[in-house]
């Protein structure tokens, strides 16, 4: 059975008795405690604890599901996955365990023909927690389970909850028995991997509080309804219903596999190394794929992180397949789309967004490749110059840091020049680096304060009426004070505090526009406000520092906000719209945006794109924009219902999550947007719009920045008095500046061309000198040079290639040439074919000299180079080698 089928099954036994289907929500989790939703009842957390009610009261959903923990473990085994689907019921408030027992049964017990899984029965067990005689009468008395198929088991393993504090409760656990052939006997305490857990039934009754590990959480008190919870494994479903082995050689996981192994010219199960690259590559493509088409983006933080480290596991491990420097992610994504496309046909109308953003991945890990090798390398040379056994924390942390390479890598790599890496030093400057991260974004959120204490305080201010729109000024009541992260009842002059009030007209900074500033008064207190964040949905947080006289919880205050601040960065953000739908005209639908900073004067818009937006390109946008402002159209904001608003065609953002009721922004009928931020009254308010330039922020993202208003101006008045000067100083018209400029340019190249060419005809001038002046050695012709100080590298081969190639095929010769073209010595070695045939080999006679020279180096038979510390050791590492070459011969 196909996991679409098992799916669809699932959800329409669900569906036929009375359970809403709930679409699978995003990965990325709307819930602050989680980065990445982790299990089926996520989405519903809100309904079991009773802060929302539930809008049906019984669901049952497909949900898309991430486990992070162990991605090092994933491939290793087959048993872990990332990505996974999770088939669940949930009950809020309605059935219990007498009702989602049987269902459960039935559905798994049912014969295929009639819509069910066909399970035998006599091959299912039930675990239940130690004390649940209910759940255990249930699944005797009324489903028929025999009590010796019915096991009891610990808070370990039958009690659920999601790991932070939330709803939990007792469960309930079905396995299959596999077979003898498995295992062992005695039910799923004895044997796990005999008997499969395939479906646990969790009954949600209680809240838990933070901490206690999995078996000591304490618990704070029963939710305000008994409910259920239940999650089924679709992948692990779908192996047993294939009567495949294991989560990987499933239907739509097997299709990337399989497309892995025939990129890559390898086949499954023939090699344990290669099986698991295999694994890793399927997995992570899946989970790869399904992240993009949630709208996170390949960073160095939180998701994006996530996302980053799996895709470049996978090209890493196409690697070790043998794939070089071909490219096959955007293939293996095709595949990918096409095997999960049917369980979300958005994978295929978003493909060319998920192609862009995998495909620039794979572009800037395999430059990071080549760069990083080349550190890696010198690093390597160090430690080994220095007679060191282990490459130092620092060096690997810095490959990591500064060029993306994975520490699996560097320990690999290493591992493969005999060295090992100081990895608890490595672990030490990650953890330090997180930590500041953490640090600085918990601070920037929530001004240190403990997101209970602001949930707290969301809990008694209601939602905080947002006034901004229409106000720039308003009288609103403090209704809670924080100093240091802790609630207090007054703030004294000089005080840094965090003021929430029960209406604002200020703008909590959020969905790419700056935050308000300006001022709190009451009688004789003054606030001024720096910094205003909106840690959680509703609830808006005022930073600023007591100026005079003392703030209380509970006064009327009247909230003032900076007007031209305001201005300037409205001015921005409409801009930032006219500019959105200026690129999606110019380079089509697929240029979306990914992110923008609206500042005041100025604003910074990313979206996709496969490549560097041509200068014609940002031209043509910058003059369409500035018509639009010519023409004043009027800007205009309204709610409407998000269907409405996508039948009118309005621009959302990717990945982002929208209510039932949406804002939307229009500008004439140039331009509209779902927003929810300040905008000018009508676009004639923004003066002009001067675009400076794009850039790459990797991943397929590109960087418009540009200035609005009198920044603009300002900003064109300097470029026009700059090209003043320059055409002062060059003495041609304006106009001619470009062809000046560039006559000087390929004058100059031309210049450094013949000076290039004349130092190497001096180096080579002696080459033929070289040659007649060998030394026989045993019938071989050898030469040793030192050739002047300053020569480069590159010339310093170029001999030694040169003076090879003046002796007779079959006459056998070794060249080497040393020289100091800076600081440092260099020796290259070169043998002929002939040469070679006496047993001489270039790598290792470069190794000879380098030891001399106090370093190393190697390389291939015919030609190598190397390189040391001590220049006043050439002398001796010429005889080095002389002496290294009569040995050979002899
Ligand atoms: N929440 C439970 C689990 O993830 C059942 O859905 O296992």
């Amino acid at each position: 059975m196909e996991s679409a089928e098992i799916a669809r099954r699932f959800l329409r036994f669900f569906e036929e008795r009375g359970h809403t289907i709930v679409p699978s929500a995003s990965l990325v989790a709307e819930d602050p405690t989680l980065l990445l939703v982790n299990a089926g009842m996520v989405p519903f957390k809100p309904y079991f604890l009773g802060q929302k009610k539930p809008p049906y009261p019984r669901a049952a959903s497909a949900q898309k599901v991430m486990r992070t923990l162990d991605i090092d473990e994933v491939g290793k085994t087959t048993r872990h996955a990332s990505f996974f689907q999770m088939l669940g019921n949930f009950s809020f408030g309605d059935y219990f365990k007498d009702q989602a027992i049987p269902y459960a049964w039935e559905l798994l017990t049912k014969p295929e023909s009639e819509g069910g899984f066909g399970f035998p029965e006599d091959r299912l067990w039930a675990t239940v927690y130690l004390d649940d005689d209910e759940a255990f009468g249930i699944w005797h008395d009324k489903v028929g389970v025999p009590a010796e198929r019915i096991q009891r088991r610990g808070m370990a393993d039958n009690f659920w909850s999601m790991g932070v504090p939330g709803p939990c409760g007792p469960c309930t656990e079905i396995y299959y028995d596999r077979g003898p052939e498995y295992g062992a006997e005695g039910g799923p305490v004895a044997d796990e991997t005999r008997y499969l857990e395939v479906w646990n039934n969790v009954f949600m009754q209680f809240e838990r509080g933070a901490g206690g590990g999995k078996e000591g959480f304490p618990i704070l008190g029963d939710l305000p309804a008994k409910s259920v919870d239940t999650g089924m494994g679709l992948e692990r479903m779908a192996a047993i219903l294939q009567g495949v082995d294991n989560i990987y050689e499933i239907d739509t996981t097997y299709k990337i596999l399989d497309k892995a192994a025939e990129l890559t010219r390898s086949r499954y199960g023939r090699d344990a190394r290669a099986d698991v690259s295999l694994r890793v590559v399927a997995d992570h493509l899946r989970a790869g794929v399904m992240l993009v088409g949630d709208g996170v983006l390949p960073s160095n933080e939180g998701r994006g992180y996530v996302l980053r480290r799996m895709l470049r596991r996978a090209i890493r491990n196409l690697r070790l397949l043998g794939a070089g420097e071909e490219r096959y992610m955007h293939e293996l994504a095709a595949t990918t789309i096409a095997a999960m496309g049917d369980q979300y046909p958005e994978l295929k109308s978003d493909a060319a967004h998920i192609h862009t953003v995998i495909d620039a991945e794979e572009t800037s890990f395999l430059g990071t490749l080549r760069t990083g090798t080349a550190i890696f390398d010198a690093a390597v040379e160090e430690t080994k110059r220095k007679g060191a056994p282990v490459l130092a924390g620092g060096q690997a942390f810095q490959l990591h840091d500064t060029y993306g390479f994975p520490i699996d890598l560097t320990l690999e790599m290493a591992a493969e020049q005999g060295l090992r890496v100081d990895e608890d030093g490595f672990r030490r400057l990650m953890n330090e680096q997180r930590d500041r991260a953490k640090a600085d974004s918990a601070a920037k959120k929530t001004g240190n304060a403990d997101v209970s204490v602001l949930g707290a305080m969301l809990d008694r201010a209601g939602r905080v009426e947002f006034l901004g729109y229409d106000h720039t000024l308003a009288e609103a009541t403090v209704v809670g004070l924080l100093v240091d992260g802790a609630s207090v009842p007054a703030a004294g002059a000089g005080t840094t505090v965090e003021v929430v009030l029960d209406r604002t007209p200020f703008y909590a900074e959020g969905g790419g526009q700056l935050c308000d500033q300006g001022t709190i008064r009451a009688g004789g207190a003054l606030v001024e406000i720096v910094d205003v964040q909106s840690p959680f949905a509703g609830l808006v947080v005022h930073r600023g520092k007591v100026a005079q006289g003392e703030i209380r919880v509970g006064e009327a205050v009247q909230a003032e906000i900076d007007v031209e601040r305001r201005r300037a960065i409205s001015r921005s953000h409409t801009a930032t719209h006219l500019v959105h739908r200026g690129f999606r005209n110019a380079l089509g639908e697929s240029a979306a945006q990914a992110g923008s900073e609206n500042s005041p004067g100025r604003f910074r818009f990313d979206f996709t794109a496969s490549g560097a937006v041509p200068v014609s390109v940002l031209r043509d946008v910058e003059e369409e924009v500035n018509a639009v402002l010519v023409n004043d159209l009027k800007v205009h904001a309204y709610h409407t219902s998000l269907s409405e608003a996508r039948s009118m065609g309005a621009l959302a953002l990717f990945g982002e999550k929208y209510g039932d009721e949406v804002r939307i922004v229009e500008v004439g009928d140039y331009s509209r947007e779902l927003c929810g931020g300040t905008h000018v009254a009508s676009s004639g308010q923004l003066g002009v719009v001067k675009v400076l330039g794009e850039s790459s922020i990797g991943a397929g993202v590109r960087r418009v920045e540009a200035l609005v208003g009198v920044d603009a101006f300002r900003f064109l008045a300097r470029e026009s008095v700059l090209v003043a000067q320059l055409s002062e100083q060059l003495k041609v018209r304006r106009e001619e500046l470009p062809e000046r400029v560039e006559g000087i340019v390929s004058r100059l190249r031309a210049a450094e061309r013949e000076l290039e060419k004349l130092r190497s005809a001096r180096v080579l001038e002696v080459a033929g000198e070289l040659a007649s002046s060998a030394r026989d050695i045993d019938g071989v012709s050898v030469v040793t040079h030192r050739a002047p100080d300053g020569t480069s590298p590159d010339d310093l081969r170029k001999l030694a290639l040169d003076v090879r190639g003046r002796f007779p095929g079959d006459r056998a010769a070794m060249i080497l040439i040393a020289g100091v073209p800076a600081d440092r010595p260099v020796v290259v070695a070169a043998v002929n074919d002939a040469g070679r045939g006496r047993g001489l080999k270039a790598g290792r006679l470069v190794g000879v000299a380098a030891k001399a020279l106090g370093g190393g180096g190697g390389g291939k038979d015919d030609v190598a180079q190397g390189g040391g510390v001590r220049a006043e050791a050439i002398g001796d590492a010429l005889g080095a080698v002389e002496h290294a070459v009569r040995e050979t011969l002899s």
